[in-house]
């Protein structure tokens, strides 16, 4: 358990208490306010807590967007809010996403909304993979929720990583992956303006299948179903069978957590030692989803063998040039 303080002025310090949620990875954090400065043992203590837990919940924030960008900086500068979607108005480092609240009619129309519409479409990721230079961190907050429905679960890849036999860690560490939009789901026909934007945007990168992560020296396996397209060094069926196998093992329930969203709620994690899949199961309820995610720069990955990440094609995704809020 983590303690430190908080710098309420002319309030008794509040003690931080970091609780984990499952046997592996994520804590719960209370006894601190995210719409207040953070005194330096605080962001101390929450960095600390970051590192070792990969998630963290804060429950019932209700930050602003002013607040959450605030708090993203404490954790370093900050990369665009989409490689092309447009941000928040007047907030430029502020995505929405925004799912629900019109209830499909009947079951050909849940199909279409789910299967034909981009943003409904998810699987196992870590976010911007694609780029040379992904966000380190991710902020997330619940604007509005459902009633029932749109969790989030996030897995645990550092875990997943040391649960491998040593053999094939061994295996892994010496690989690089090619990452790039599309590759997760392919939605119907080439005529959806999300396909054609996301190809566009023209990201492609290579990254070391295992990175290992600066802080720490943990190694963490940097695939992800959505975005990674293939082992560079294998053949076709001998990458898709590893891929395969790979993702099978990370996302078991045992190095996963899931989190049930009340409006207010803050995740922040680890987008280097994670990946999340976002729900699919609220949209037909009729009810709005509201979210709000700020990213942290990062930086390109290296691997245990020393391999690093470089771009295919596409600038680095943090270079998208300064932006200053509204
Ligand atoms: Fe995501």
């Amino acid at each position: 358990m983590d303690r430190a303080s908080d710098p309420a002025a002319g309030k008794p310090r509040q003690r931080l208490v970091v609780t984990p949620v499952t046997g592996h990875f994520g804590a719960d954090v209370s006894g601190v306010r995210l719409d207040r400065p953070l005194a330096p043992d605080t962001l101390t203590a929450l960095r600390r807590a970051l590192r070792r837990h990969r998630v963290l919940f804060f429950r019932r924030q209700a930050l602003t967007h002013g607040q959450q960008t605030g708090l993203a900086r404490r954790f370093g500068p900050l990369a665009p809010a989409h490689p092309w979607q447009e941000p928040v108005p007047g907030h430029p480092f502020i995505h929405a996403l925004a799912t629900g609240g019109s209830r499909p009619a009947g079951a050909e129309e849940q199909h279409r909304a789910r299967w034909r519409t981009p943003d409904y479409l998810s699987g196992w990721h870590a976010d911007i993979t694609a780029a040379v230079d992904p966000p380190s961190f991710c902020i997330l907050r619940a604007a509005t929720v459902p009633s029932r429905g749109g969790d989030t679960t996030w897995a645990d890849l550092v875990t997943a990583y040391q649960q491998l036999s040593e053999p094939l860690r061994r295996f892994l560490d010496e690989l690089t992956a090619e990452h790039r939009y599309m590759v997760g789901y392919v939605p119907f026909g080439v005529t959806d303006t999300a396909s054609r934007t996301a190809t566009a945007a023209g990201l492609v990168a290579h990254h070391p299948v295992v990175r290992v992560l600066p802080e720490s020296g943990l190694r963490a396996l940097f695939v992800n179903p959505a975005f990674t397209s293939h082992i560079n060094e294998l053949s076709p069926p001998e990458s898709r069978r590893i891929l395969d196998l790979v993702f099978a093992h990370m996302t078991r329930p045992e190095f996963s957590v899931r989190h049930r969203w009340e409006a207010g709620d803050v995740a922040v994690w680890d987008n280097r030692a994670t990946v999340h899949i976002a729900p699919e199961d609220h949209e037909h309820l009729g009810e709005v989803r509201t979210m709000y995610r700020v990213f942290v720069a990062g930086s390109p990955a290296l691997g245990p063998t020393g391999r690093t990440s470089t771009a295919v094609s596409g600038p680095r995704y943090q270079a998208a040039g300064p932006r200053t809020e509204g």
